[in-house]
């Protein structure tokens, strides 16, 4: 069975972010791919802040890393970049983490001006890691995500779709 890892790079479980992140889960549950999240705000904080490679909790998220062949990244846009919070924790990943992967950017920003952020801030990261092979960034726009305090998220159809198409790649990938 093929592995995933969700790395949720937000800063709160109650974000339109994990609305993507349940409709990945979704897909991945159809799919028949086995999968871990990370929500990245629930590591430690000092281990994040203090660069900590020695921490048993970073070790422990970077082996769920190294086990999975299909690598999402979520991230809100925070000053027209990914979160700092996100990048605290991707510093920790050893050298060439993402090396043989198929990564999945997937965003959600409070408008459309910063659809680029993800190409020209999160993926040369991504590169560095030793990531080649890169999915289409899916940006959807904070509108798109309904929340409701009972009946939980509703993701448009127009971003739904697109989410969608993407992740079919992931079935006719090796
Ligand atoms: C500190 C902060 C900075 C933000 N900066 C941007 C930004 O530069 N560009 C943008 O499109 N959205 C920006 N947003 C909006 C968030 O991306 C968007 O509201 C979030 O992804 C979804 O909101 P939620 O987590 O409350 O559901 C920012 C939000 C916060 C809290």
């Amino acid at each position: 069975m093929k592995k995933a890892v969700i790395i949720n790079g937000g800063n709160t479980r109650n974000s339109r972010l994990t609305a993507i992140q349940q409709r990945v889960e979704g897909f991945f549950d159809n799919a028949v791919i086995a999968f871990e999240t990370i929500y990245v705000h629930e590591l430690p904080p000092e281990d994040l802040i203090a660069a900590n490679f020695n921490s048993e909790n970073i070790k422990l998220v970077n082996q769920q890393v190294e086990n999975a062949e299909i690598v999402v990244i979520l991230t809100p846009i925070y000053k027209a970049s990914y979160t700092g919070i996100l990048k605290t924790y991707l510093d920790l990943l050893p050298q060439k983490a993402l090396e043989g992967k198929i990564i999945v950017p997937l965003a959600v920003g409070g408008s459309a001006y910063h659809l680029l952020a993800i190409e020209y801030a999160l993926k040369p990261v991504l590169s560095v890691l030793g990531a080649t092979e890169i999915l289409n960034t899916v940006y959807i726009i904070d509108k798109q995500i309904e929340r409701s305090e009972t009946d939980g998220f509703k993701i448009e159809e127009e971003a739904e779709k697109r989410l969608t198409t993407e992740l079919q790649h992931l079935l006719t990938r090796k």
